[in-house]
């Protein structure tokens, strides 16, 4: 098993990349569909399959031309099966499978969570274990602990939004404009993250979970009571609505770090991993990098292209089941739900474990 491809349709961004020997990326061409949402303020499922379909051929061509290959040098082909949107993911999911038909390649299916994490591995060492993994996105909030290789325990994961879902509400209320993540972003650097005040949630049964509808709430009050916004388009943003994606983005940014951190105290790890589209974010980015300093543990987080969906990630989580001989079969479908879990949630025994091994 020498070159990968990987394809991801999972959701807005239509990517295809050749990777060698698991670590190294040859080529790694997104396409994405942002300009085309954007008038609607999120996603819009029938556009985006249609979408989809419409680059598909483009970009695993191009991804090939750029890796200098092809289809022919292809050892093995792995797409993202799920979670995401059922006709995104059974474009990526079809084209997939004929060409694994066409050319009797091996093929594997990879959940969309597994590969965000796999993102860490081109610019890296080698994942330690046990390893801790926040995956923060627009449709995704889950902390993974990673006992070894493949396997995974949630210990925490959002009870409503998604990180990132927050982002981009929040700017759609005021006016920002989509994807609200790298605006408000942007925007923050500028205001006065203390100038409101939200609480940081916690869950009343004490569980790790993550919770970001309450903050939502709050924000909508905060800017009724005040009347802030919505900006017009093309409207420069004013100092409160500065201020409002500073103190909001402070909130969530405090939320995840908390919750990373009791984590970190609790299962020791040995690598604590960062990915998804909202690790992009310049301020996790940096409080992740200093709570591991703190706690002197290893710190991955991919490069900004590497942090949204791409293919890369999808190739380099499926090298390792490829290169063991997994194989999915012409009947891999699309599981737009399916969950990134293989260890047992009630095992106390894995606790224990993680901790005798350190
Ligand atoms: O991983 P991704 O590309 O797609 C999903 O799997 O959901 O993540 C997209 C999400 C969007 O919600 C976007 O607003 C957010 O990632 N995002 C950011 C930043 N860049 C992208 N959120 C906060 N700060 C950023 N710089
Ligand atoms: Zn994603």
């Amino acid at each position: 098993m020498h070159l990968v491809l990987g394809i991801e349709s999972s959701c807005d961004e239509t990517a295809a990349a050749v990777i060698e020997d698991g670590t190294k990326i040859r080529s790694n061409v997104i396409s994405s569909q942002i300009t085309i949402h954007k008038p609607y303020g999120g996603v819009v499922p029938e556009l985006a399959s249609r979408e989809h379909l419409a680059k598909i051929d483009y970009v695993v061509e191009e991804a090939l031309s750029k890796a200098e290959v092809t289809l022919n040098h292809i050892d093995g082909i792995a797409v993202t099966y799920g979670p995401g949107l059922v006709g995104s993911l059974l474009v990526g999911i079809g084209y997939a499978k004929s060409l694994a038909y066409a050319l009797n390649k091996p093929l594997v299916g990879i959940n969309h969570l597994e590969g965000h994490i796999y993102s860490v591995v081109f610019e890296n060492p080698p994942i330690q274990y046990p390893a801790l993994a926040l995956v923060v996105s627009g449709g995704h909030t889950s902390l993974f602990l990673m006992p070894e290789e493949e396997k995974y325990k949630v210990i925490a994961r959002t009870r409503d939004d998604a990180a990132g879902e927050a982002f981009d509400k929040i700017a759609k209320l005021v006016g920002l404009g989509y994807p609200g993540g790298p605006i408000i972003d942007k925007l923050a650097k500028q205001g006065d993250p203390h100038a409101v005040k939200f609480a940081i949630p916690r869950m009343g049964d004490g569980r790790m979970d993550f919770s970001f509808s309450g903050l939502k709430t709050a924000v909508l009050r905060y800017v009724k009571q005040n009347n802030i916004g919505p900006l017009k388009p093309g409207e420069e943003p004013t100092k409160e609505v500065i201020d409002l994606a500073a103190s909001f983005q402070r909130t969530v940014v405090a939320t995840l770090i908390d919750r990373l951190g009791a984590a970190a105290t609790e299962h020791n790890p040995r690598t604590v991993i960062l990915s998804g589209g909202v690790a992009c974010n310049s301020e996790l980015r940096a409080a992740a990098k200093e709570l591991c300093e703190k706690l002197q543990i290893p710190f991955y987080v991919p490069r900004p292209i590497l942090t949204t969906d791409n293919a890369a990630m999808i190739a380099a989580a499926g090298y390792p089941k490829l290169l063991r001989g997994e194989r999915a079969n012409m009947s891999l479908s699309a599981d737009v739900s399916i969950k990134l879990q293989n260890v047992d949630v009630e095992d106390a025994a894995l606790a224990g474990h993680v901790r005798y091994r350190l």
